[in-house]
């Protein structure tokens, strides 16, 4: 006679249950008061408990489980290698990992800023860290060897444009022989998913009014898009020789652009130039005050970063392959459009008052258009954006606000509040990932 089967319990499931039980149990009346715009109202904080124990209750009558969302099932419990780790997207990719559940291993050369996420969120208490430069190759196999990681996102860089004509040939090596260094350490390691950041700028940008695809050719023609087209091709290199076939290795590279959001304080960024000048009370110098970006909040390429390592970790779709990751074209604006919104949240009465306009060094060479065209993304990895135009700014202005003011004692706390509000805003708008 055959046994009844077993009741099935998804360790993941019930490792979900009791973390939010203990997230719960553990959020003193202090942490529930509202935080500016991104508290959870109390009849929020409510329906979630009540879903908790609907979720729970839906489980042991039915036997079927409600999963938690997609990002915390695959990096829940995992081993996750951040490089440059200590930087803008770094920093608030550590932190979203942690939340997740993942062991987050971090490599940088230093702490490129001061202030930094990194340092006012004390990431280095969270994780950790390994203080490498990624050029130096035995020591980047030798960590990543004894780590094991089940995933690792690349991003250390030398990402500062003017950084890259005062040093191409640093740009070059850490950008393009870093990269190289990565691939080789997956290789010796031969498991686990990579996601490679290169950039948008990667594209040769004819500044045609189109968004670049992703089989549309590779260019630069300053030295920090060149190092990024260069990246790019290295990682092709080493697909097609090494990792297509035999390899237990997937690999696939993320490009995105002119990102911004709370926390960045690396040098010759729009925001961060504002943020810095309206902090010493004196208006900010622009450049190209037409030229049009693909804005996005720091957190959208991440999600984007997730989502195709999720893909590599289920299936081969993604592997060997390029992904771009922006705004709906609808989002992209002006650079004196932006300053001007910001401006007004910040409290100008006059936003004109807020910035002049400057020329750029001659040597200089910026586009003044670059669109990305994201459909291959929603196409094999469901991924869409989520914020809109509006948000964006609000959500930066409203970190930055804060920051400035003294108002928030605990950034990392701010800094979870925007991540669980994005998540929250994601699932409303039935963003795949957050379901
Ligand atoms: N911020 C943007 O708007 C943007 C846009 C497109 C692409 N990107 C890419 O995203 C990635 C992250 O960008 P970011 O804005 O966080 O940059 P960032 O400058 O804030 O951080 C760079 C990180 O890389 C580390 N790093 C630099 N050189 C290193 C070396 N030789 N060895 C080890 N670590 C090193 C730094 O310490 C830091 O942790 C980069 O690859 C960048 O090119 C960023």
């Amino acid at each position: 006679m055959r046994s009844s089967p077993e009741p099935r319990f998804p360790s993941i499931y019930i490792d979900f249950l009791i973390a939010q039980r203990k997230k719960h149990h553990s959020t003193s009346a202090k942490d529930q008061k509202p935080k500016g715009n991104l508290a959870l109202s109390p009849s929020s904080q409510a329906f979630n408990l009540v879903a908790k124990d609907i979720a729970t209750l839906h489980f042991m009558l039915l036997g079927i489980p409600v999963l938690p969302p997609l990002f915390q099932r695959s990096f829940s419990g995992k081993t996750v290698v951040v490089t440059g780790n200590t930087g803008f997207k770094g920093s608030w990719l550590c932190l979203w990992l942690q939340k997740l559940g993942a062991k987050v291993v971090g490599i940088a050369d230093e702490v490129p800023t001061e202030p930094s996420l990194y340092k006012l969120a004390d990431l280095e208490s969270l994780i950790e860290q390994h203080w490498i430069d990624v050029e130096n190759l035995p020591e980047l196999k030798s960590v990543i060897g004894d780590t094991q990681p089940n995933a690792v996102f690349h991003l250390a860089a030398q990402a500062i444009v003017s950084t890259s004509y005062e040093n191409p040939v640093k740009t070059f090596s850490t950008n393009v022989m870093g990269t190289v260094h990565v691939l080789e350490a997956m290789r010796q390691l031969k498991k686990g998913v990579g996601v490679i950041i290169t950039s948008d700028k990667c594209y040769d940008n004819v500044e045609w009014p189109w968004g670049y695809r992703e089989n549309d050719p590779l260019g630069g023609k300053d030295i920090y898009s060149g190092s990024k087209g260069a990246a790019e091709l290295a990682f092709k290199s080493y697909f097609h020789s090494f990792f297509r076939d035999t390899s237990g290795v997937r690999l696939a590279t993320g490009r995105a652009g002119n990102v911004i959001g709370g926390g960045d304080w690396a040098k010759d960024r729009i925001v961060v130039d504002c943020i810095s000048s309206w902090h010493q009370g004196s208006a900010v110098a622009i450049r190209q005050p037409k030229a049009t970006r693909p804005w996005q909040h720091v957190l959208e390429p991440l999600s984007g970063y997730l989502t195709l390592a999720t893909s590599l970790m289920d299936d081969q779709k993604a592997h060997g392959q390029s992904y771009n990751f922006g705004p709906e074209a609808s989002q992209n604006r002006p650079v004196e459009d932006l300053l001007i919104d910001l401006a007004k949240a910040w409290g100008f009465d006059d936003p004109s008052q807020s910035y002049e306009i400057t020329s750029p060094p001659s040597e200089w060479t910026e586009a003044r258009l670059l669109k990305l065209n994201c459909d291959k993304a929603l196409h094999d990895l469901a991924w869409m954006p989520t914020l809109q135009y509006e948000d964006v700014v609000r959500m930066t202005s409203e970190w930055y606000r804060n920051w400035h003011d003294g108002k928030v004692s605990d950034i990392r706390k701010f800094t979870d509040s925007q991540i669980e509000e994005y998540e929250s805003v994601a699932q409303k708008r039935g963003r795949t990932w957050a379901s």
